[in-house]
């Protein structure tokens, strides 16, 4: 039996039924389901369509069907295809006729619209969360190992020598936009679908006023075509979901290249690694790996859903049942992911000799001797290129570009003098960078304390 049967002559293939049933995943909206249903039926009181008595009784026989879903004693079937039909039905065999009122100005089409953004703008909230966790884990490693300095890389060269905290409050930075676009999705997510119907409303005298106000909704959409069709609010939660899987696994990219031997920057804590099966010496950063790895199946769940939405004609189309699974799977990736690197983080130990000796080769204060020129009065160009000429002769005489005489580096750089033999030492070319934004401490002690204040 289904509730939607009455012009059918047979019942559906079983095959069918199962093909189309989505109860197996949309099950996870229940609590949405339910509370939707009720401030429906709250409503429908209001509009003259049910009687008080009878929003009690449906009301009662809801939170005794949710009861009975969390103990794992309610039986979903595949015949009644999704989380609504299932609690309809359910709630129809519990209290009859009066259950069978419920639906009254409703379409399952606004119905999963209304559940998946309740269900979106907890999910959001519990991202942000997570985010702020992560980015207190960042912060206090900045804070805790303020004194330790590494070099900087690009190109994954060495370039310039930089504070650790500066390092990784640029990750600060990355998961404060992330969470800037989840606080801006989620004010497009919060709008109530509920009372568009199936696509042009309902003739029944709904309040949907009254339904938003008690879900919490900021407004009602102001178009029931759109309600029941568009699905750019996952979209955009995809796409943040994205970019936040997208730095997370940059994240753990720089934790896998420090925790190798060769550059041994960081020791991630046994709780976080795993052994090899075969090579007992082995300690793995495993777990990173898989915030980079898993960083895939979200970018594939965007790609999903865009795809699903490009060919599809006004209003709602049945496509739209894909929507949910990519959806649920890259909100459970993002969120374990963000839960694990804030403890790896936290429990990380950072070796500061190795960075520091990393840090001492001269040659990352090259710039530093071109901006000297560049202080007096030589163009960049010119500066750069005698730099490069210097740190082309010290390369052939295998010495060190802190190992040359002043009498050496006037031969390459005419104007140099001995305070250019004094730019070689990683700490103050750090110091030496005082401008907003720059890597020296006291920029770095600003940061500090932007964050602590934001964070805490
Ligand atoms: N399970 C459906 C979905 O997820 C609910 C809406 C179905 N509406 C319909 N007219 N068949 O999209």
């Amino acid at each position: 039996m289904s509730l939607w049967n009455g012009r059918f002559r047979s019942g559906t293939d079983q095959r069918a039924a199962l093909y189309s049933a989505s109860i197996d995943f949309d099950k996870r909206l229940y609590k949405q389901d339910i509370e939707g249903s009720i401030a429906h039926a709250e409503m429908l009181v209001e509009a003259d369509v049910i009687t008080s008595e009878e929003a009690e009784m449906i009301k009662k026989s809801l939170r005794d069907i949710e009861t009975r879903i969390e103990k794992g004693v309610f039986q979903f079937d595949h015949q009644l295809e999704d989380i609504h039909m299932n609690i309809e039905q359910a709630l129809i065999n519990d209290i009859g006729e009066v259950g069978a009122k419920l639906h009254s100005g409703r379409s399952r089409n606004d119905q999963i619209a209304t559940d998946e953004r309740l269900y979106l703008r907890e999910a959001n909230d519990r991202l942000s969360q997570s985010l702020q966790d992560l980015q207190t884990a960042l912060f206090s490693a900045a804070e805790r190992f303020q004194h330790l300095i590494l070099p900087g890389f690009t190109h994954l060269q060495h370039a310039q020598p930089v504070p650790l905290a500066h390092h990784l409050l640029a990750y600060v930075e990355m998961f404060e936009r992330d969470r800037q676009r989840l606080t801006d999705t989620r004010q497009r997510i919060n709008v109530l679908p509920l009372g568009s119907g199936a696509l042009a409303g309902s003739t029944l005298p709904l309040n949907r006023q009254t339904v938003a106000d008690k879900l919490g909704f900021d407004s009602l959409s102001r178009n029931s075509m759109d309600a029941v069709s568009d699905r750019d609010y996952i979209i955009e939660t995809l796409s943040a979901l994205a970019i936040i899987a997208m730095h997370c696994s940059r994240l753990a990219e720089d934790i896998i290249i420090w925790a190798s031997q060769e550059f041994a920057f960081i020791e991630l804590d046994d709780a976080f690694c795993t052994g090899s099966s075969l090579m007992p010496q082995k300690k793995n950063p495993d777990l990173a790996e898989l915030s980079r790895g898993k960083t895939g199946r979200v970018y594939g769940a965007l790609v999903g859903a865009l795809t699903l939405m490009k060919g599809l004609p006004m209003t709602y189309n049945r496509d739209l049942q894909e929507d949910k699974e990519g959806l649920f799977d890259a909100l459970d990736t993002v969120g374990s992911t963000l839960e694990i690197l804030a403890p790896m983080i936290s429990s990380a130990r950072f070796n500061g000799n190795r960075m520091r000796e990393a840090a001492q080769d001269p040659a990352l204060m090259a710039t530093d001797l071109a901006e000297w020129l560049v202080n007096r009065k030589v163009p960049f160009r010119e500066a750069h290129r005698q730099v490069g000429r210097l740190v082309g002769y010290c390369r052939e005489k295998g010495r060190p570009l802190n190992r040359i005489t002043l009498e050496e580096m006037r031969l390459i750089i005419p104007s140099a003098e001995e305070e250019c033999l004094n730019l070689f030492d990683p700490q103050s070319s750090i110091d030496r960078r005082d401008l907003p934004g720059g890597a020296a401490m006291s920029q770095v002690q600003s940061q500090l304390r932007f964050w602590r204040q934001k964070l805490t």
